[in-house]
């Protein structure tokens, strides 16, 4: 299966952290970071993706017309969540509409937190994902298993579930366009690094059941990321793996000389892709 026509995608999530001057502040470091020590390299996509109320300035930051950041057609701005309908007496909701309004471009969807702390379903992700696609955002769709399900035998099972629900009734077309983030629960926020290899074979197994539901040349297509306790030391591992397209970072995307050698990593996997193409 070839990774060669895969976009490499390196998106920090950063959850409910950083006020809105930390959100810009963090945002400029990154930037700066990243068009100072990775001048003129090709750059995997980098999505920041900061609290609803930072979103503008965040945005400000990635679209600012100084020069002094890195080359903008690889940055992007992201949200953590989003509602699915257009409108309405929902309090406390974000619409798609109001985010693509922003200027922003991609959307986690499903995250564990999410499915764990706020009763997001499958069915309300697959709602979500077709929302987002209807509105032109890229969806980051994120599946995982619990520490309880992978010791139970449950894993395969589980993300298979995961992913066939979040995709149901969308066509080939739509399913192309999605980005799936792999992020084991039990490896999020702990420091426990799901083994490179079995990271691997899981994001393996998405694509193959999004192979059997959509066909090889949309399968091949899609990045597959992976997320839980990825750090500058365990990038390199992760990247040189055969399908794992990215990383989806926590904790470490919260400091710039952290988030940085992670989006390296990603950089490098580009330069690995392109002596195999
Ligand atoms: P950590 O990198 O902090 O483990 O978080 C991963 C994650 O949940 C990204 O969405």
């Amino acid at each position: 299966m070839s990774s060669k026509v895969r976009k490499t995608i390196i998106a920090g999530n950063w959850k409910m952290h950083k006020t809105v001057a930390e959100a810009q502040a963090l945002a400029e470091a990154v930037l700066q970071g990243v068009a100072k020590e990775l001048a003129g390299e090709a750059l995997p996509d980098i999505i920041l993706c900061p609290t609803y109320v930072s979103l503008p300035a965040v945005l400000n930051v990635v679209n600012a017309p100084d020069g002094k950041t890195a080359n903008k057609q690889n940055c992007f701005v992201g949200a953590q969540n989003m509602e699915h309908r257009d409108s309405g007496a929902f309090t406390g909701e974000i619409a798609p509409g109001m985010l693509t309004h922003l200027g922003v471009t991609h959307v986690i969807l499903g995250h564990s937190e999410r499915r764990q702390f706020f009763g997001e379903t499958n069915q309300g992700v697959n709602l979500k994902t077709k929302a987002a696609l209807a509105h032109k955002l890229v969806p980051i769709v994120c599946v995982g298993e619990t520490l309880d399900e992978r010791e139970g035998g449950l894993t395969d099972q589980v993300i298979r579930r995961q992913v066939a629900a979040a995709v149901e009734d969308l066509s080939a077309e739509e399913v192309a366009k999605i980005v799936v983030a792999y992020e084991p629960v039990w490896a999020i926020g702990t420091g426990k690094n799901c083994e490179s290899p079995e990271a691997n074979r899981v994001c393996k197994m998405i694509r193959s059941t999004i192979n059997e539901l959509y066909g090889t040349s949309v399968a091949d297509g899609i990045p597959v990321l992976y997320g839980g306790s990825v750090k500058g030391s365990t990038i390199d591992e992760q990247m040189a793996q055969s399908d794992i397209d990215g990383a989806l970072v926590g904790g470490a995307s919260l400091k710039a000389e952290e988030f940085l050698p992670i989006i390296k990593g990603g950089a490098k996997r580009l330069k690995l892709m392109a002596t195999k193409a």
